[in-house]
């Protein structure tokens, strides 16, 4: 992508709220032009930290302004492995208590990775996974996140463009990040079940969503610096249908 056209992709918004709403209503968008045409939505979602605001604003619009999710179906990146959806720091778990709960999308229209699979069950599952999308039409959006090591998903580095839904080793850093949730970061599972690189890119569009001074330097990286599997989210920077929404904090090293 050109310079020029990638700083086009860049959004920079005041803060979080803001940068959130941007976000929830582009989704709000999709889900009502489907809508009219009587066609089902097919949205690529994250968990985390990011992504919540944008999950807050679209339960509001569901709430107070009538957005029905009827004609929605959802695809989560990605699950701990090995992770039971009981379990609180699941993404089961995490899905249902910031959207699902909330909102009047259909229960079997919910996709998440399954991360109570035998060993041996999990690649024809993860096949399966990307056939339903691709059944469906592919995902018309995928909200991203980005990790500090750069992950989309949980594509750590090493990740290749071509790869597709897998089971993979999760980064040191990122237990790290995650070990709050986990009550150390020896306890965060090593591994997990993960949409691919070239899963994400073909979505239709891509927002990928950083907020906060944590991110400022990960962001320069992904949006600024060399492509490379050392820094995965640096294949986005090929896309023309890539947005950044970034608050001014994680936009600061730009
Ligand atoms: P976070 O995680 O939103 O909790 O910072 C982002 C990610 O790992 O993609």
């Amino acid at each position: 992508m050109l310079e020029h056209s990638l700083q086009q992709a860049i959004k920079v918004y005041a803060n979080a709220d803001e940068a959130s709403a941007y976000v929830a209503d582009k989704i709000a968008q999709i889900i009502k032009a489907k809508q009219e045409k009587g066609n089902l939505a097919i949205l690529g979602l994250a968990t985390g930290s990011t992504p919540k605001g944008v999950y807050r604003e679209l339960v509001r619009l569901h709430q107070s302004e009538g957005l029905s999710f009827q004609n929605v179906v959802t695809f989560n990146l990605d699950e701990y492995y090995p992770m039971h959806p009981v379990e609180e720091q699941s993404y089961v778990a995490f899905m249902k208590q910031n959207l699902f709960n909330h909102i009047d999308i259909p229960a079997h229209q919910i996709h998440i990775p399954d991360g109570t699979l035998e060993l041996s069950a999990i690649q024809a599952y993860c096949d399966l996974y990307e056939k339903k999308i691709v059944d469906f039409g592919g995902l018309d959006m995928q909200l991203l996140g980005i990790g500090r090591s750069g992950h989309i998903g949980f594509n750590e580095p090493g990740s290749l463009q071509e790869s597709l839904t897998r089971l993979v080793q999760l980064d040191t850093i990122t237990r790290e990040d995650a070990a709050d949730d986990f009550g150390g970061a020896d306890k965060v599972p090593t591994q997990a079940i993960t949409m691919g690189i070239q899963t994400i890119v073909q979505a239709k569009q891509i927002f990928l969503l950083a907020l906060s001074e944590r991110k400022a330097a990960i962001i320069q990286k992904a949006l600024k610096g060399e492509i490379s599997t050392a820094v995965p989210a640096t294949f986005l920077q090929q896309l023309e249908h890539v947005e950044y929404i970034l608050d001014q904090k994680a936009a600061a090293l730009l």
